[in-house]
């Protein structure tokens, strides 16, 4: 088993404490490796590491062009050790190997978006009256402390580190507990790719003792946090006291939602993908779907039978098209919902764990149908393989169910008829909605939440805005006093 470090202020080190929390393969239940169990006394260390960096000028004197070169050279470091990167994920989260290639590279994207984006930061002439210049400096945020969950680890830290290197901000990042390897593995190329010390650190360990010390340090002047809307209320409440800029994305309950008149075949694929993409651990999970009457006894069917053929396994083949949840406690959370289901609703497909599957959080792909939207599991996120199919009966009633709920993340809608679709498009209060299809991401495209799913955006020239302050800059061009007095 290995004992890893973690990187702060340009050095490996260890807890203060000396405490090391125990990283686990949820495939197999085994520990595979510890990492430092950090606390307050390690942040505050990763903050003024990162707030030393920022103000001592080398870090905020470099130029936008050397920003962008490092973030290049991350990007093909992550490439050529793509497949060491993969397995590690795949081993570390329980994804499938398949989907754990596809996060590394669009990881290797994001970082080469962002090296590209550095050097298109442009401020703005105001036009102002009088004999003088108005312009308008886009000028790096500070500090950043960065919070991310554990489905998409390596490339929720380039979501965050992307933008915020690119913007010139330094860095404190906390992985999450479950799943710090790839992260760490990635801070191993920092020096080399020429970020200076102190400019991104890597603090390990749990929320309350790594995260809420990031968010309450009066030397951070930006948190950025993905993860559960419970957690990100306290965030909130916690920067208040030092006015710190936020930006938040926490999931939802997303319908995806389909008309009697989308192609069939298409859209049971689209609804299975939605669902149970990455083992249902998503944010942006299709995790309601919302069915037309006409055809929805015909839909759940097929829904159901082609759910049982999924293939449930090991991580690291590449057949397996479902791994095993990311731990015990998440294991537990969704068959906590399960057995709630079956008590709100009739259960389709799935409902257990795989029998052949002895060892391992795996959760059978799971469809509840005659579901109420009012039930537990069409309101609260499961953050698991188990989808809420609920009927409707015409495009207003489709817009009410789809809407009526907290969050507002992502929304998806499957119909051949143009004035229809657009018009739901338009109707659905979410950040991200797709036609014919859901979960498509790019790095191009704006990322986030309305409602109780957060607010701000991640990725695109949305994504570097949200590391940027601006600075008002008057230049009086009149030589002669005032004359007032
Ligand atoms: P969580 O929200 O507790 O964890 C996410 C990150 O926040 C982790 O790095 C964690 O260490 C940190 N954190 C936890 N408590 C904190 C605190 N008080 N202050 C600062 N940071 C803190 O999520 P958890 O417990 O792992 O999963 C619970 C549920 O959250 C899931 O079932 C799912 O519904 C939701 N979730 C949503 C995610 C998303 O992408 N929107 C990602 C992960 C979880
Ligand atoms: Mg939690």
């Amino acid at each position: 088993m290995k004992r890893e470090r973690m990187y702060i202020n340009g050095g490996w080190v260890d807890s203060v404490r000396g405490a090391y929390l125990p990283v686990y393969d949820p495939s197999t239940e085994e520990v595979i490796a510890e990492v430092p169990d950090a606390g307050a006394q390690d942040v505050d260390g990763a903050v003024q590491a990162a707030r030393a960096a920022f103000d001592n000028g080398d870090w905020s004197n470099t130029t936008a062009q050397e920003r962008g070169r490092i973030l290049f050279r991350l990007a093909e470091r992550v490439r050529k050790e793509s497949a060491m990167l993969a397995e590690l994920e795949a081993r570390n989260c329980g994804k499938p190997i398949v989907e754990a290639e596809y996060d590394i590279a669009d990881a290797a994207t994001c970082l080469e978006y962002y090296g590209g984006l550095a050097t298109k930061v442009m401020g703005h002439v105001n036009p102002v009256p009088d004999n003088a210049l108005s312009l308008s400096l886009r000028e790096p945020m500070g500090v950043a402390g960065q919070i991310i969950p554990w489905n998409y680890p390596l490339l929720m830290a380039a979501w965050k580190l992307a933008p915020a290197i690119a913007a010139g901000c330094t860095c404190v990042l906390k992985p999450a507990e479950q799943t710090p390897l790839t992260v760490l593995e990635f801070a191993k190329w920092f020096c080399d790719a020429g970020l200076p010390r102190g400019v991104v650190n890597v603090v390990t360990g749990f929320g309350e003792t790594v995260g809420a010390p990031i968010v309450q340090h009066p030397d951070v002047d930006k948190v950025a946090f993905t993860g559960s809307a419970a957690v990100g209320k306290q965030i909130m409440k916690m920067a208040a006291d030092t006015v710190k800029r936020v930006t938040l994305e926490l999931g939802g309950k997303s319908p995806n939602v389909f008309f009697a008149d989308s192609d069939f075949e298409a859209a049971i694929d689209g609804a299975l993908f939605a669902v149970f993409i990455n083992q249902g651990e998503v944010c942006s999970a299709g995790s309601r779907i919302l069915v037309e009457r006409s055809i929805y006894p015909k839909f759940l069917e097929a829904l159901a039978e082609k759910s049982k053929r999924i293939k449930l396994g090991p991580p690291l083949e590449r057949e397996t098209k479902m791994g095993p949840l990311v731990s015990k406690e998440q294991h537990e959370r969704v068959c906590a919902y399960i057995e709630v289901g079956k008590k709100e609703a009739k259960l389709a497909s799935g409902g257990g764990c795989p029998p052949s599957l002895q060892r391992g959080y795996y959760v059978e792909p799971t469809i509840f149908y005659d579901v109420d939207n009012n039930a537990r599991i069409a309101r609260e996120e499961i953050f698991g393989p188990v989808a809420a199919v609920i009927p409707f009966a015409n495009e207003a009633e489709a817009i009410r169910i789809a809407n009526d709920t907290p969050y507002g993340l992502a929304a998806a809608v499957w119909s051949r008829d143009i004035f229809k679709a657009f018009r739901v498009v338009k109707a659905l209060r979410a950040g991200i909605v797709w036609v014919n299809h859901m979960q498509p991401t790019y790095v191009e495209a704006p990322w986030g939440g309305y409602k109780q799913s957060g607010f701000g955006r991640e990725l695109g020239p949305w994504g570097i805005e949200e590391y940027l302050e601006t600075k008002q800059v008057y230049i009086n061009l009149n030589e002669q006093p005032i004359g007032w007095y």
